[in-house]
């Protein structure tokens, strides 16, 4: 019997949805000759509309479950605002089955304003995250994730410029990630039905593996990563990407590792960057720990207070990758 059945319907439809509003933002405003290369605003309009997007989707299933979401409706006010809201209004409901007026759309997105924690139940969501990759058209993802009694459940990732099949880069793209606790991990295409069970490579040697990483270094230090690489007698050259799609490239065995080194003592990782991610991993047979070797802790709040850092590898290789990371940092 498999659990969260209905949760996992309504959790794909609304990441496909949302993963559908950033394409249409990204086509009509990114993509355009009418904005310059540094305007920022189609991030934003982005972020509100998916976020909008998935929780009204959640709202109508599960009317009385809290979302824990990144973005809230307060700069949304005021003249000022107007035109945001008039596009926000539009995109969302591009995409929706039944129309919502925008005070509807701006207490939804305030939906996601719930503190977490350790029990009951209740979803967390980043509208879009990777937002250097969505404006350069490359990797960016949507990411849902249920967590009940502080433990993560479900996950859920629109990936919707990730090639279906890593080996054939300019082919079709769109991947939709889903992972449910104890069941593993699967992968189907935006347009296609059967999900696919995905799994971790396995690597006998730190040496035959491969990492994936940012392709902005300011997310993770690339030359401690070079160093760590080094000790672990890694030669193949890492694949380097945007967002969270680094967790679903290594789950389907693209690369086997993906570290998130601390770039500053005092940053609390946030619950929605890394709770889909997590689960896939392990649901494809991969190992994820803070840099100290602990489990992610997404029972305190909306953030991983009690984590450092991310280490993600296959299982095999998972205690030499921390090793090498450890000893790295504290160099450093
Ligand atoms: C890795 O381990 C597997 C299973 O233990 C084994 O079948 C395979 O030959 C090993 N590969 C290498 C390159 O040693
Ligand atoms: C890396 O290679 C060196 C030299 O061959 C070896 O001593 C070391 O154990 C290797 N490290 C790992 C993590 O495989």
């Amino acid at each position: 019997m498999s659990s969260y059945t209905q949760e996992k319907a309504v959790a794909i439809d609304a990441v496909l949805r949302a993963s559908r509003v950033c394409q249409n933002v990204f086509n009509k405003l990114v993509s355009s000759e009418t904005i310059t290369k540094k305007d920022k605003s189609p991030v934003t309009i982005a972020d509100y509309s998916a976020q909008a997007v998935v929780n009204t989707v959640l709202a109508k299933a599960f009317p009385n479950d809290p979302i824990v979401g990144e973005e809230d409706s307060k700069d949304l006010h005021g003249d000022a605002a107007a035109n945001m809201r008039e596009k926000i209004e539009e995109l969302a409901n591009s995409v929706l089955e039944e129309s919502q007026t925008i005070t509807q759309l701006l207490a939804a997105i305030d939906r996601g304003c719930y503190a977490g924690g350790s029990t009951g139940r209740h979803w967390t969501l980043d509208p879009i995250d990777g937002t250097k990759g969505f404006l350069r058209g490359e990797q960016f993802a949507v990411c849902l994730a249920l967590i009940v009694d502080g433990q993560v459940r479900l996950g859920v990732m629109g990936c919707p410029n990730l090639p279906i099949d890593a080996k054939n880069p300019s082919g079709a793209k769109g991947c939709l990630f889903v992972a449910v606790e104890g069941e593993g991990a699967f992968q189907r295409p935006f347009d296609g039905q059967e999900l696919q069970p995905i799994k971790m490579s396995t690597v006998n040697t730190t040496a035959d593996s491969s990492f994936c990483e940012s392709v902005e270094s300011e997310h993770s230090s690339h030359s401690d990563a070079a160093q760590i690489a080094q000790l672990l007698n890694i030669t193949k050259p890492p694949v380097r990407m945007d967002s969270q799609c680094k967790y679903c490239s290594i789950s389907r065995g693209d690369a086997d590792i993906y570290l998130r080194l601390p770039t500053r003592a005092d940053y609390e990782e946030k619950i929605w960057d890394h709770a889909s991610g997590n689960l896939l991993v392990q649901e494809a047979g991969g190992k994820v720990t803070d840099i100290s070797g602990k489990p992610l802790d997404f029972s305190l709040g909306r953030t991983l207070k009690a984590n450092k850092g991310v280490v993600a590898s296959s299982a095999s290789i998972h205690a030499e990758v921390l090793a090498a990371v450890q000893k790295v940092l504290a160099k450093n």
